[in-house]
């Protein structure tokens, strides 16, 4: 079978990335070559993966990474992919942590690990963070441990901050990608593959948010992604008056800041 027979429709550049790592070349090489065999120790390989992409299986996990940051972090079934919306967050974060000297953060919902990692490769500072799934926290310090930064980063299967309330004195800010899709919305097919409680947070997607400042008040700065919607805006400033909303690479409101009450 020849490269081109296998390339074609709707996930078209996805089969080009599945053929071009199977193959160890670049995607450049499998458009320049589709006259070419494909060797018969990678055709069932290929076929099935590109079978399975075809079903709505996300790529990310096919591939087994996904770049964020500029860096390259496994990721796998059962833990929720990083968006690249995600890194305007990131972004807006490390700004922060050098102009108010930041040394010590925290974040809840980890995930593959993508901001907590971020923060301490990026801007050399202690992060804890919490995860309710497990698979999270196990692939988290596997990322943390390839990219080098195990020293920094402490990370905890619990409940928002639960497992490190003996740090919440030394924590200065709190930074999290929570779930906050309404129960209700209907997701696009990849995202049927992802663990729904990394997505959904009660009827009106808000209740990760509600929870977070009905346990901690505002104890903290703290960054967060969000909808971005009127009404989750005016659920943020129910809690926190003075919060200040900012807008992703799209332009639209996706992040906020609630300043802390603490003196
Ligand atoms: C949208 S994902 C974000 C993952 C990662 N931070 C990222 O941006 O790619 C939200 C994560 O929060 C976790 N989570 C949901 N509720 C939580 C809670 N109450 N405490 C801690 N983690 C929670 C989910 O398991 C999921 O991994």
């Amino acid at each position: 079978m020849k490269i081109g027979d296998l390339i074609d429709g709707e996930y078209l550049t996805d089969e080009i990335l599945i053929i071009a790592r199977a193959l160890g070349k670049t995607k450049a090489w499998v458009l320049s070559n589709l006259d070419k065999e494909i060797p018969e120790d990678v055709l069932d390989e290929i076929l099935e993966k590109i079978s399975l992409r075809k079903t709505g299986y996300p790529l990310q996990y096919i591939t087994g990474v996904k770049e964020f940051m500029g860096m390259e972090f496994t990721v796998r079934e059962g833990v929720f992919i990083p968006r690249y919306e995600t890194e305007t967050l990131v972004e807006i974060v490390l700004d922060y942590v050098k102009s108010k000297g930041v040394k010590t953060a925290a974040e809840i919902g980890i995930g593959s690990g993508v901001i907590s990692i971020s923060m301490a490769k990026l801007a050399g500072i202690r992060v804890f963070g919490t995860d309710v799934n497990d698979e999270a926290i196990i692939l988290s310090k596997e990322n943390a441990e390839r990219l080098g930064v195990s020293h920094l980063v402490e990370f905890s299967n619990g409940e928002y901050l639960d497992p490190f309330e003996k740090f919440f004195d030394d924590i200065e800010l709190v930074v999290s990608n929570p779930p906050y899709v309404e129960m209700n919305f209907k997701v696009p097919r990849e995202v049927t593959f992802e663990p729904a409680d990394a997505i959904f947070s009660g009827k009106d997607g808000m209740d990760f948010i509600r929870g977070y400042f009905k346990r901690y008040g505002r104890k903290w700065d703290t960054f967060m992604e969000f909808s971005g919607s009127e009404y989750s805006k005016s659920v943020v400033k129910s809690f926190c008056k003075e919060a200040r909303f900012f807008k992703d690479l799209d332009g639209a409101e996706r992040f906020f800041f609630c300043p802390s009450e603490r003196v």
